[in-house]
């Protein structure tokens, strides 16, 4: 008889860039101010990156701290995956930039990709990393939610450059006779809302000319009063499948962790669940909207402000363009 295996989420760790962005900044560059952002969004402030601080410089730092928390050394990994939309470059992957970041002195040659499913990503890796444990390929995996929207983003567009942020979590699974810390996941996802959030230029629809820069096609699009329409029932059917998946009530869970892109969508997501808001995480004001990394970097922090301890059932739920849409029942 083929042996079970579990999966164990061994620890956390994330990192922000230095510089913090606030509102009353923005007012300085576009037509916008700190009572609308706040009421809008929720959002405070949000972290951005240096010109030469790349996406795998704030994934290897994320990385560094969880291998410290669990004790995991470099070479014990079997694969790296990272879920981002601003990678270092098209190719190689941000998870190859990693991989040379992190193993300077000995060479590794253990695989590593990364995944595009842009704020989903980080539930759609945990979906991949579970598989792959459970499957016997891997042993160890080192999962990274890495971006810098801020190198996407339009500083002269006032209705996406107050949204967004940068910043990077990672986590370490691995596989368990004993513990299976991933309860269930559920994914979803419907390209026919492709054109609502989007970059449209940089890739074979739009190959980068002077014209694409000139109208700034390199950055972000969106049409944001249709993304929250979508995003609350799709969040909250997320929220549910997961839920019944894992076999587990609302009660159960410790804590929810909502995708931090707008606190309306987080409160409107809430209330459609019948969760009270003092079981919601929410950082948005600090942070923005920083895509795939936001669910883990929420995570990291409220594991490390004593928010939820070892054995708490949590349950992370995300949004994104695409769209994709995607929750997941851990125990951390
Ligand atoms: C973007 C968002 C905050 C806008 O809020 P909203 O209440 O829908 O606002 P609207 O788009 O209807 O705009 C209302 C007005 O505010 C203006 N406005 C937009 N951005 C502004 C800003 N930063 N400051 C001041 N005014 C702004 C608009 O131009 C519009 O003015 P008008 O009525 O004169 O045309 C909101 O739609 C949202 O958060 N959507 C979801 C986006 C998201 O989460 N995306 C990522 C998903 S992963």
């Amino acid at each position: 008889m083929s042996r079970k295996i579990g999966v164990k989420i061994l620890g956390t760790g994330s990192y922000f860039p230095k510089k913090i962005i606030t509102n009353i900044d923005l007012e300085k560059k576009v037509k916008t101010s700190d009572e609308w952002i706040t009421t809008r969004t929720g959002i405070k402030e949000r972290r951005i990156s240096k010109k030469n601080e790349l996406t795998s410089d704030l994934a290897f730092k994320a990385s560094l701290e969880a291998l410290k928390v669990t004790d995991i050394l470099p070479e014990q990994i079997d694969l790296i995956l990272v879920a981002t939309i601003t990678p270092d470059m098209f190719f190689p992957s941000t998870a190859c930039f990693l991989q040379k970041k992190l193993y300077s002195s000995i060479s590794s040659q253990k695989p590593a990709f990364d995944l595009s499913a842009a704020c989903s990503g980080f539930i759609y890796g945990i979906t991949i990393a579970r598989a792959f444990i459970k499957s016997g390929l891997y042993k160890t995996i080192l999962l990274v939610g890495a971006e810098e929207l801020s190198k996407i983003t339009d500083w002269t567009d006032r209705s996406t450059c107050v949204l967004f942020g940068d910043g990077a979590g990672a986590m370490i699974l691995s596989a368990s006779d004993t513990d299976d810390d991933i309860l269930a996941t559920y994914l979803g996802a419907d390209g026919s809302y492709s054109d609502l959030l989007f970059m449209p230029a940089g890739g074979t629809a739009n190959p980068a000319t002077i014209n694409t820069v000139e109208t700034k096609l390199h950055t972000i699009k969106m049409d944001g009063m249709h993304v929250f329409k979508v995003a609350v029932p799709k969040m909250t059917l997320a929220g549910k499948k997961a839920l019944e998946l894992s076999g587990k009530k609302l009660k159960d869970i410790k804590l929810f962790i909502p995708h931090q892109a707008n606190m309306r969508i987080i409160k409107a997501v809430a209330k459609k669940m019948n969760i009270s808001m003092d079981k919601v995480f929410v950082n948005i004001h600090k942070t923005g909207n920083i895509s795939s990394a936001t669910t883990i970097t929420a995570l990291d922090e409220a594991i490390k402000s004593g928010k939820i301890k070892s054995g708490d059932l949590v349950e992370l739920i995300a949004f994104g363009a695409g769209f994709t849409w995607g929750a997941a029942v851990i125990r951390i």
